[in-house]
């Protein structure tokens, strides 16, 4: 935990231990990552990241020009990686050392809030990368000796390799499909895990999408939620929200599952969900 709480420390685990990972350096603050900028020691662009307490994108800022702004805090630098698709793959392993991998997921990011807005699974990749990356996975967890569940976010770069972004020790965004369309979902097998139980089986039952449900942009306060019937009367939609009393913008307030017989299907249909769903704060 006080590695993986660190980004700084996660990413020199991964370097001691041969994980393939963005390069990086540190700094301590933006005196001295200026610094750096002045004397041409690292190069534009990059991207900064806060060691602790960032999430769902705060505490990540791509810097393009030396007078972009910096956060002022202990920091991981990583060139800016040219991303082809961020997959996320998510693994369970038991006191025994048995493991298991779900099929590799596939991340669309909301274009402004920096947030996953839509995941699809099975990931469009070959077949290959899919077993790389479930791989990867199953050594991450080792390397760490976690009991539990463990979420591996990768970025896939445009000339096809495999890099690890960072991971996440419990259930996770990438893995709420798992619910409807898995045999085991992942709060299941987070607890089939830590119990030191056979673990379930990862296999799909289903191509399914998740959509997040996002507070709506100038939206603070008690929070409704409008549409949600239309939203239901699309085949293969399941809702969850989060029982939040109150919204913000591109909150996670909720979550929707479509599974259709294809994954184009189910993307279509998740689409339409996002466009009628909206989540306000009431009059
Ligand atoms: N080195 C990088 N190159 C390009 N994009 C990046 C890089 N690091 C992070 N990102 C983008 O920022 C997002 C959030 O970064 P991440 O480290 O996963 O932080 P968080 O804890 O907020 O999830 C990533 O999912 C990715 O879209
Ligand atoms: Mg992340």
């Amino acid at each position: 935990m006080q590695i993986i709480q660190d980004k700084g420390l996660q990413k020199q685990f991964y370097q001691q231990h041969q994980l393939p990972s963005a390069d990086f350096q540190l700094f301590s603050s933006a005196v001295q990552l200026h610094q750096a900028i002045q004397d041409g020691a690292i190069q534009l662009p990059f991207v900064q990241k806060t060691r602790t307490a960032g999430y769902d994108g705060k505490g990540v800022s791509i810097i393009r020009h030396a007078k972009d702004e910096l956060f002022d805090s202990p920091c991981v630098v990583e060139p800016l990686v040219q991303i082809e698709k961020e997959l996320a793959v998510i693994v369970a392993r038991n006191e025994r050392g048995a493991i298991a991998t779900y099929p590799a997921v596939e991340m669309v990011f909301h274009p402004t809030a920096n947030l996953v807005e839509l995941l699809a699974c099975p990931a469009r990749i070959k077949p290959e990368l899919a077993q790389q990356a479930a791989e990867i996975a199953k050594n991450v967890i080792t390397a760490f000796d976690i009991c539990g569940l463990l979420a591996v976010e990768f970025f896939l770069t445009t000339s096809g390799e495999l890099l690890i972004n960072e991971v996440a020790p419990r259930p996770h965004n990438s893995g709420h499909h798992t619910i409807e369309s898995c045999f085991t979902s992942q709060f299941e097998q987070h607890l089939r895990a830590i119990l030191n139980l056979p673990l379930g089986s990862t296999d799909l039952k289903s191509p399914a999408v998740m959509v997040n449900l996002l507070g709506a942009p100038h939206h603070y306060g008690n929070v409704t939620y409008l549409k949600i019937a239309d939203a239901l009367s699309i085949k293969g939609v399941h809702l969850h929200l989060y029982g939040k009393t109150s919204t913000a913008p591109f909150r996670k307030m909720g979550h929707a599952t479509v599974l259709a017989a294809t994954l184009e299907e189910a993307i279509a249909n998740a689409q339409q969900v996002q466009a009628l769903i909206e989540v306000v704060a009431e009059k």
